[in-house]
């Protein structure tokens, strides 16, 4: 079954959505660096890389059902927060924003009658739910460490 239309669409939206992910958390992880956290900054580039991994995904898979995918702009993303804590609560209500992304998908795979989408997307349905406890599990225990313990969780991130 070839891809409709309006599922390429969104596929493309998403790998454009992944790509621009994968900038922010680049962006934060530059961030830190020049902060001197190196364990935050290595967890952000970890986490760049991972979005990008999405990216290639959902394109081999769009590629493989006759989907037309385009590498189109990428559009800027933040480069300046403020508290460690404002940063990864960001970093939590952008992942709740791509798993309504992802939702959006599902919908449009169910409406098109797409079975192997549908199936192929919730891959990423369940990435999301681990993706969101990642970062409010981070966000926790850094309000837990509090100024003193920043440090501590800088290097448990940087296990990662
Ligand atoms: Fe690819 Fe963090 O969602």
């Amino acid at each position: 079954m070839i891809l409709s239309k309006k599922l390429s669409e969104a596929f493309n939206a998403q790998v454009n959505a992944e790509m621009w992910s994968s900038n922010l958390y680049l962006s934060m992880s530059v961030h830190f660096q020049k902060l001197g956290l190196n364990g935050f900054a290595h967890w952000m580039k970890k986490q760049a890389e991972e979005e990008m991994e999405h990216a290639h995904k959902m394109i081999d898979f769009a590629i493989d059902r006759g989907g037309d995918i385009t590498i189109g702009q990428i559009n800027v993303v933040p480069t300046a927060w403020g508290s460690v804590t404002e940063l990864f609560e960001h970093v939590y209500k952008h992942e709740c924003y791509v798993s309504e992304l992802i939702d959006k998908m599902v919908d449009i795979a169910e409406e098109e009658k797409d079975h192997a989408s549908r199936d192929f997307l919730f891959w990423f349905v369940r990435e999301q739910v681990e993706e969101e406890a990642t970062a409010q599990g981070i966000v926790d225990k850094i309000k837990k460490a509090g100024d003193t313990g920043i440090f501590f969780v800088d290097s448990q991130l940087g296990q990662r």
